[in-house]
């Protein structure tokens, strides 16, 4: 068996994704030569405007084209493209189906979608039918047959699907990736992470300003609250596992020789969002009467193929720092974020945490130590520069993306799993085997061997 560095080696010679993915064709003839890509957008809200804002910043880019069903959202994004003296864009704002029009547009070859949740899997098909690279924002999957859908179609249409997990390129994240794939922690055995975020002021402001103090959501709310808190209302299970599970897939190698192989989930009771509409819109408030499905605390434990355990964390509604709780252990030491320490035997004092500060240094990302200078000031401390960058970069060389529509099924199934366990008192629920047996033998291409 190859071990980790012999495996780096030898790819480097064979070049991973000529082999393993097919080719797909555009909608307009791409030339990678020089030649600058023609992006569109669906959703300009928050998210898709701070994407927009990395795209304008390029000179290998052009975004011909903006869709959404929002005025200011399209207003503030016209901004943007005065702000860097960029040529503005085609509008496409005549109600939720106008996107429909800006993929049939020929001079597109790309688009990312940054909309609410309930849109991502709809709006990824079609645009795939249409010959666009799609680049879909990240968030939980409203069943398991969307993601075979999406999974079935990209292998109709031969059209690549890049889930824009941003965190698989968080800084430590990667360095930390670099020490497993260097052996530092020996053989993994368990993982951890979630997404521990006090997300209460995004569920709710006050209808006027974003992340404001108050206790609207819907119609009366704005951005998130608008359709994010639905979901709590609606649904009990890990509502938005990528930002936890997408780097530890990359560590365990999910989908290329390993696989998820069920997971079990438990829910809490819910109290943060009621106490908080109580405390912000008082006792009358009407929302005091929406009983939210969501418990608190959302707990998950994936077991895979070869024989990790990875515990997954959905934690939203409560009054806490935010944490994405990382853990990664192995038969020679552990690595947990949460106080950036770690522990390798035979370097670390026995039974004593060590700084993390010094394997950063040493196990840096190579693609961090090139680029942080472009990277730094983008969004969540530099790594959506990364996110952004691997995007253009797969759709210039017109390749299957580091992280794609396989590796987006695996992650965003787990919240209708997840959501069934709940319902079933925690019953275990089988990963669909979205790669029909592939993963067996596919090669984890993340962030090895080539330049973005
Ligand atoms: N990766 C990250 O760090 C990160 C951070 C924030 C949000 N997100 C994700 O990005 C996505 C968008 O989140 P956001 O914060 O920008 O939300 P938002 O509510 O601010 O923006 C969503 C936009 O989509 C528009 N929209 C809704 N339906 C539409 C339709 N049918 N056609 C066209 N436009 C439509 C809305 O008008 C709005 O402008 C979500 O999936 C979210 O989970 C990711």
């Amino acid at each position: 068996m190859l071990d980790r560095r012999n495996f780096i080696k030898k790819t480097s010679i064979i070049g991973l994704s000529s082999l393993v993915y097919p080719s797909v064709s555009f909608a307009s003839s791409l030339n990678t030569k020089g030649q600058k890509i023609n992006i569109g957008l669906i959703g300009v809200g928050l998210r898709g405007r701070s994407s927009l804002d990395l795209l304008l910043k390029r000179d290998d880019v052009n975004v011909r084209a903006i869709c959404d069903i929002d005025s200011s959202s399209i207003q503030s994004s016209k901004t943007l493209f005065e702000k860097y003296d960029k040529k503005q864009p085609n509008i496409f704002n005549q109600g939720e189906y106008a996107y429909q029009e800006l993929l049939k547009q020929k001079n597109i070859d790309a688009v990312i979608i940054s909309t609410p949740w309930r849109w991502h899997f709809k709006m990824a098909i079609d645009a795939m039918k249409e010959k666009k690279y799609v680049g879909m924002e990240v968030g939980g999957a409203a069943s398991i047959q969307d993601c075979w859908d999406l999974v079935n179609t990209h292998e109709e249409t031969g059209t690549h699907l890049f889930i824009l997990e941003n965190v698989c390129y968080r800084r430590d994240v990667m360095a930390v990736l670099n020490m497993v794939r260097q052996d530092l922690f020996g053989e993994l055995v368990h993982l951890e992470c979630g997404y521990q975020h006090d997300l209460r002021f995004v569920k709710f402001n006050d209808g006027e300003t974003v992340y404001s103090p108050g206790a609207e959501f819907g119609d009366k709310a704005l951005s998130e609250a608008k359709w994010r808190t639905q979901h709590s209302v609606d649904r009990n299970g890990d509502l938005y596992p990528t930002h936890g599970f997408g780097p530890v897939a990359q560590m365990l190698n999910i989908n290329s020789g390993n696989q998820c192989d069920y997971l079990t989930s438990t829910a809490s009771k819910s109290r943060g969002l009621h106490e908080y509409v109580v405390n912000q819109g008082g006792e009358d408030h009407p929302n005091t009467n929406v009983k939210f499905k969501l418990g608190d605390v959302v707990t998950t434990v994936i077991k895979t193929m070869n024989g990790e355990t990875i515990t997954l964390k959905h934690d939203t509604n409560l009054p806490r720092p935010y944490s994405l709780g990382f853990r990664v252990q192995g038969t020679n030491g552990i690595w947990m974020d949460i106080n950036d320490s770690i522990f390798i035997e035979g370097k670390s004092q026995s039974h004593n945490w060590e700084s993390d500060e010094n394997y950063m240094k040493e196990y840096d990302h190579p693609l961090w130590k090139k680029y942080e200078n472009l990277a730094s000031g983008a969004g969540h401390g530099g790594m959506d520069w990364f996110l952004i960058n691997a995007f253009v970069e797969s759709v210039k060389n017109n390749v299957s993306p580091p992280l794609d529509v396989y590796d987006c099924a695996t992650m965003r199934v787990i919240t209708p799993l997840s959501e069934n366990s709940i319902k079933n008192n925690g019953a275990p629920q089988k990963f669909p085997d979205f790669t029909k047996g592939k993963w067996r033998k596919r090669k984890n291409n993340f962030c090895i061997n080539q330049d973005y």
